[in-house]
């Protein structure tokens, strides 16, 4: 086994630009904010070499395969192991990595059976290292930072963000600052920045407001922001739909459908499989459609009511906290894939995101709060026809189920929602839940429950 990283003879790492996503203006460089010099929008990565010749896509596929049983560090790595569609380093054995990606795609059998589809998977992105997919963004986006010498990195964050900011930033020796919304994050979520070292700032605001702090901030002060404006984040995160088509045996699925909250993550992966389809390593776009919170839904209104050409902000609030976002940053990038690849958007209830979550719990699979509106959106547009009975569904889980164990505990015991917030959900997640009960130390008492369960 090679000791040092794999690469295929006739492929590269990839030159890349910053393009302006509204002008078109081209920078070799990127400003603090990652924002167009030109007009103020927001930047995205490219790659103009491949539009000359982009890299043979079979020798992509045996160069990818091959490094699965490789032992050097960017191999192991499911993000850096597809390098040669990632901005190129200035050396390989630089990455900042804790063995990201690499998730696993699970068959979802029961949840295919309620919602009717026939073939219903699940990419687990809360498997990645500090439970969620923002491990994949943060690898490259960290090690550009350090690339570029900056001694500390920031984000805004409801959490996810900056667990994994704080374990990168830690791995890379560089000093981290978070800034996240009082009283609105899971205490999981908080116990990771803080135990992996992070500056935390709980700020009297919410996330919208945090990231607008930052954005001032790091014009101000030398902070590396690596909140998924930073387009390296993004690109990172192409890496789940590069994989999952790998998993699929480069077959792409009908339909992929994933939470939206500041709308970087459907953003990426719409780019993944525009680019993947560009360079002939799929032949046909999925269909990758983006399910909000009903109460954090500024996609859906702007696609509805702005005809997905101004974004209509709103004043965030549901339980799913990781996507409790109003305005979010990369709205445009998201419109674009979802036109590009002819997905659609929806919003679930409060009660359809915690009946879901429970439906994908009882699988042994479990997830966050905000990674089960996905389950819950499908439902919807199986109703509506989007999506067909025989298709093959996706799902993006993107956050582990022990993110927020609050939420879980509180469905279980009946105490999430009140008895009008129920309504007609009332007998279906009464079967779901299984609260704890608290019994005498006794084998009566043990058996008794047992046989109560069995009786019900
Ligand atoms: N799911 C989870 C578990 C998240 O943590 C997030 C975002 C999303 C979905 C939405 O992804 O923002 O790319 O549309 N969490 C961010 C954070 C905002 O700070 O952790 P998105």
């Amino acid at each position: 086994m090679s000791p040092h990283p794999s690469s295929a003879a006739d492929v590269r790492q990839a030159e890349f630009h910053f393009r302006c996503i509204e002008c078109g203006n081209v920078f070799q460089t990127a400003s603090q904010n990652f924002r167009c010099a030109s007009c103020g929008d927001l930047l995205e990565i490219n790659f103009p070499a491949w539009k000359k010749s982009g890299p043979n896509p079979e020798t992509l596929k045996a160069t990818w395969l091959k490094r699965r049983i490789s032992t050097c560090a960017a191999d192991l790595s499911g993000v850096w192991r597809f390098r040669e569609v990632l901005p190129s380093l200035e050396n390989d054995e630089q990455v900042i990595t804790l063995r990201e990606g690499n998730t696993p795609l699970y068959e979802l059998t029961q949840s295919a059976r309620i919602t009717g589809v026939k073939h219903l998977l699940a990419k687990h992105q809360g498997m990645n290292p500090t439970g969620s997919f923002k491990d994949t963004g943060m690898t490259v986006a960290a090690t550009f930072a350090r690339q570029a010498g900056f001694h500390w990195v920031g984000c805004a964050s409801t959490g996810n963000t900056s667990a994994s900011m704080a374990a990168y930033a830690a791995r890379g020796g560089v000093r981290s600052l978070v800034l996240v919304p009082e009283g609105k994050i899971s205490w999981s979520k908080l116990s990771q920045a803080l135990d992996y070292g992070a500056v935390t700032c709980q700020l009297r605001t919410d996330f919208d407001g945090c990231l607008r702090l930052l954005q001032e901030l790091v014009l101000r002060a030398p902070v590396y922001q690596l909140n998924s404006i930073n387009p390296f984040r993004l690109e990172g995160q192409k890496t789940l739909a590069i994989e999952m088509m790998e998993q699929l045996g480069w077959k792409p699925p009908d339909h992929i459908i994933v939470p939206g909250g500041n709308l970087g993550n459907s953003s990426a992966i719409g780019k993944a499989l525009i680019e993947m389809r560009e360079l002939g390593l799929i032949s046909r776009l999925p269909k990758l459609s983006v399910i909000q919170a009903e109460g954090a839904n500024a996609l859906v209104r702007t696609l509805r009511e702005g005809g997905g050409k101004r974004l209509i902000p709103v004043q965030a609030e549901t339980r799913a906290t990781a996507i409790r976002i109003g305005n979010p940053a990369s709205w445009k990038k998201a419109v674009h894939v979802l036109q590009e690849t002819g997905g659609t958007c929806e919003e679930v209830s409060e009660v359809e995101i915690a009946q879901a979550k429970a439906e994908i719990g009882a699988e042994g699979i479990g997830c966050e709060p905000a990674s089960a509106v996905t389950l819950a959106g499908l439902k919807k547009l199986v109703k509506q026809g989007f999506v067909q009975r025989e298709e093959t569904v996706v799902l993006v889980l993107t956050g582990n189920l022990l993110k927020d164990p609050d939420f879980t505990i509180a469905f279980h015991r009946g105490e999430l929602f009140s008895e009008e917030e129920d309504g007609d959900a009332k007998r279906a997640l009464a079967k779901l839940r299984r609260p704890p009960m608290v019994l005498d130390a006794t084998l009566d008492a043990v058996v008794g429950a047992l046989e109560r369960v069995e009786g019900s």
